[in-house]
């Protein structure tokens, strides 16, 4: 009988004679770069791929293998590789400078593009990542309500000094964070209750991404909403990647209005940026004009080729009907993966929503991030090394994002590669889990 060892290292061994060219300039790499690698979630044992190209929602390794790239850039390649209408934005941007140290158009409409979408947006400021614009809001809501603590859950990332895997990071900002259980209702109002008169705000990912792409429940949204008001902290969602789900993010869906909203990937076209607003009288905490404001500062906030490409992305490629009709178009494909893990009964599961998705090592949806299983984390290298000789290219932790130039063609590679692993391991996968 295989064991879950001896299979990832069936694999790896599969993968490595693949790929001779990509392992060396791995290898060449760890020269000048720590372990090879600048970014901790690219790196995979053995070896991760070199990426050479990338065309619509292809990309092309170093060895010559061509990918469905359902890594999308973590969410952030929403619009794929090649969108001619965002390459004829920054190479417009490009030729009329790039650098130009004043205001310009692109960042006054992009703003007004955002603030139009997402209700409670009334005003926004600009930065250079997700992580930023998580530091902005927290640090904002900090000043605002006079108050240190920020409550935080368990399994969110909201950026890299700002993570909490098993309630906890080295690199975190040294803020005073309180930790809850996310869909823990009675547990967070509790919590809540003996000390919300000391937190500036409670910041959530509306579903959870790098935690499983657990959906938050309604119910518990509301019961933030509500505590939140009672208790005068600022409601922080972290739409970073959210943002792309419908024609409004969440709270668009879910119509619960957050006192900031924190944006980034997509906005920028596939560049680099970050925002954080909310109603306009605390963003007017940092309005120059007046007495005592806020400085907020960042040369690259208003950098014109991120600010270009957004523009184009929100106004011509995917517009609030686009997102709304990509997000029924990607959760139909959701729901036909766990269709077909149920007819096989297989214990996988396509948990999240929409173009969010993540493989889970379950026959039930994963409901809160302590219901994932030792058994299901192991199980994940093999599903990744397994779907990478298929040729789908998944984030490592068994994430999937959809991306616009993706068709049936690509969805049914995927859907294809996942029936064959379930096919092959089924029996290996029941071992594991009840181990
Ligand atoms: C929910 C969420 N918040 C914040 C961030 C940080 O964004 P960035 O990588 O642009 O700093 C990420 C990035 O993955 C994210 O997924």
């Amino acid at each position: 009988m295989e064991s879950l060892s001896h299979a990832i290292e069936s694999a790896r061994s599969r993968y490595a004679s693949a790929n001779p060219l990509s392992q060396a300039a791995d290898t060449k790499a760890q020269r000048y770069l720590p372990g090879g690698n600048t970014r901790t979630v690219l790196h995979y044992d053995p070896f991760p791929l070199t990426m050479v190209a990338g065309e619509g929602a292809e990309v092309t390794d170093l060895d010559g293998h061509r990918y469905v790239d359902f890594v999308g850039e973590y969410s952030a390649a929403l619009f794929g590789h090649t969108n001619e209408v965002i390459k004829s934005a920054i190479c417009k941007a490009l030729d009329t400078g790039i650098a130009m140290g004043a205001p310009t158009s692109y960042e006054r409409e992009l703003a007004g593009l955002l603030c139009e979408r997402f209700p409670s947006l009334e005003q926004v400021r600009f930065c250079n990542s997700g992580t930023e614009a998580n530091l902005m809001a927290l640090s904002t809501a900090r000043v605002v309500t006079g108050r240190d603590k920020l409550l935080v859950f368990n399994e969110a990332y909201h950026g890299g000094v700002i993570k909490f895997p098993g309630g906890h990071c080295a690199l975190n900002m040294p803020f005073d964070f309180v930790l809850a259980d996310y869909n823990d209702i009675e547990g967070t109002a509790e919590l809540i209750g003996q000390v919300g008169d000391q937190l500036a705000a409670v910041i959530i990912e509306p579903i959870l991404g790098a935690g499983g792409n657990i959906p938050a429940d309604r119910k518990f949204l509301q019961m933030l909403r509500q505590k939140t008001r009672e208790f005068g902290i600022l409601l922080i969602f972290d739409e970073i990647k959210t943002a792309r789900l419908g024609s409004a993010g969440v709270q668009g869906m879910l119509g619960i209005a957050p006192d900031l909203t924190t944006l980034g990937k997509f906005i920028g076209g596939g560049l680099p940026t970050g925002a954080f607003g909310g109603s306009a009288e605390i963003m007017a905490q940092f309005n120059p004009r007046l007495p005592g404001a806020l400085a907020h500062a960042g040369t690259f906030n208003n950098n014109v080729c991120s600010m270009a490409a957004g523009c184009a992305a929100l106004s011509k490629v995917y517009t609030p009907q686009r997102a709304a009709e990509f997000f029924d178009w990607s959760e139909a494909f959701r729901l036909s993966l766990n269709e077909m893990f149920a007819a096989k009964a297989v214990p996988m599961y396509a948990n999240g929503l929409g173009s969010m998705i993540a493989i889970h090592f379950s026959s039930e949806p994963t409901e809160r991030p302590s219901d994932i299983s030792a058994g299901c984390q192991s199980l994940r290298p093999l599903l990744h090394l397994e779907l990478l000789l298929e040729g789908v290219l998944v984030c490592k932790r068994g994430d999937l994002f959809l991306s616009l130039p993706m068709d049936e063609t690509h969805l049914a590679k995927a859907r294809l590669a996942l029936e064959k692993f379930a096919d092959r391991y089924t029996p290996l996968i029941e071992r594991v889990l009840h181990a």
